[in-house]
């Protein structure tokens, strides 16, 4: 039975989790408050945090494991995409562990493991599928035709979808991470009250900066003509701005998958965790008799246990990294097994 510790530092959440053979047996995560204030992640607080966190964490996950780090087989880590500082937090704290262990190093691309959370729990989606990685710095389609082998068939040219909906959150006042409050006030509102227009993106890559403009010019020339018009349509505005991006999210995904003659869709990254996209996606599969798969919400945000399954899949593999491994904050998907 093997056992492996896997830690995620990518961007301003700090987590540990164990796997056994497969299974995880704990998932713990420290979330960074600090950032609210700033409107976005502030790098330099970002590592900050992750350093006074990170033994606490791996203490924590190892503990609801039942297990010792003398008892660990390998050690994994995030090795990026994500921020510079987070990522050496985690890696450099991973690799002295190993070498004080004399265990294996694994290094995980964190838009990998977002799919591979996919394989954490049942039912597990079989291959080929294709994957909509919705994140905060990520927008992807990804054709899966196995665990490491795979191709982005679109992707967003500028922001992410989670970035829309977070810059849109600040331009309605809301704090950050802006996207839950969206989906929170969303419920209540109307999604056909405004109208904006969607990108007219070729093929199957997005574009989210037009929107963002296009909702910034609209606040601005409704506020000057009555300055209470974003608390007086708080949650119209969320609807609308919300049911914008799901459609933008679900017209490329679909035309993906006619494409590709696929009939599983998989969604993961934070966006996934939003209610109207996972309604419409089931929506949708069902009106296509297409299978949908939906990790579970621990699973969906930033989490080792993603990173764990991923290094799981390599353990067996023996993709291992070397204690040399230095982090990338741009690594490509395509690089997930040659890190
Ligand atoms: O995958 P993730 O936790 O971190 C990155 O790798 O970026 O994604 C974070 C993003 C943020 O933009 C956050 O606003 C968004 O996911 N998010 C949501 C919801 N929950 C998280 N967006 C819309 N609705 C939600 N319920
Ligand atoms: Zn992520």
């Amino acid at each position: 039975m093997a056992h492996i510790l896997a830690i995620e530092s990518s961007c301003d959440d700090t987590s540990a989790a164990v796997i056994s053979n497969g299974q995880i047996s704990s998932n713990c995560v420290a979330g960074q408050q600090i950032h609210e204030q700033y409107g976005g992640v502030v790098p330099e607080l970002a590592s900050r945090a992750h350093h006074e966190n990170i033994i606490p964490v791996v203490h924590a996950a190892l503990e609801k494991a039942g297990l010792s780090l003398q008892q660990l087989d390998a050690i994994a880590v995030t090795a990026g995409p994500g921020l510079m500082g987070s990522l050496l937090v985690g890696t450099s704290f991973a690799k002295g562990l190993a070498l004080a262990l004399n265990k294996p190093l694994l290094a995980v691309n964190h838009m990998h493991a977002h799919i591979m959370a996919h394989f954490i729990d049942d039912p597990k989606p079989r291959f080929p599928f294709l994957c909509l990685t919705v994140s905060g710095g990520h927008t992807q389609l990804v054709w899966m035709r196995d665990y490491f082998d795979f191709e982005i068939v679109g992707q967003t040219i500028d922001d992410a979808a989670g970035e829309a909906f977070d810059k849109a959150a600040k331009m309605l006042g809301l704090p950050y991470p802006g996207g839950p409050l969206i989906d929170k006030y969303a419920a209540t509102g109307n999604p056909a009250a405004f109208k904006f227009t969607e990108p007219n993106m070729p093929g199957f890559d997005y574009s989210f900066s037009g929107l963002k403009t296009g909702i910034l010019y609209f606040l601005q020339k409704k506020t000057q003509e009555n300055p209470n018009f974003i608390a007086e349509n708080r949650s119209d505005l969320c609807a609308s701005i919300q049911a914008t991006i799901i459609r933008i999210l679900l017209h490329k995904a679909e035309a993906a998958m006619l494409q590709y003659g696929l009939t599983r869709l998989a969604i993961a990254g934070g966006v996934s965790a939003n209610s109207g996209l996972r309604k419409a996606l089931a929506h949708l599969a069902e009106s296509r008799g297409w299978e949908l798969f939906v990790p579970e919400f621990q699973y969906c945000t930033d989490n080792a246990g993603m990173i764990a399954m991923a290094a799981h899949l390599q353990y067996e593999k023996g993709m291992f990294a070397k204690q040399s491994l230095v982090p990338d904050p741009r690594l490509p998907l395509s690089a997930a097994h040659e890190v």
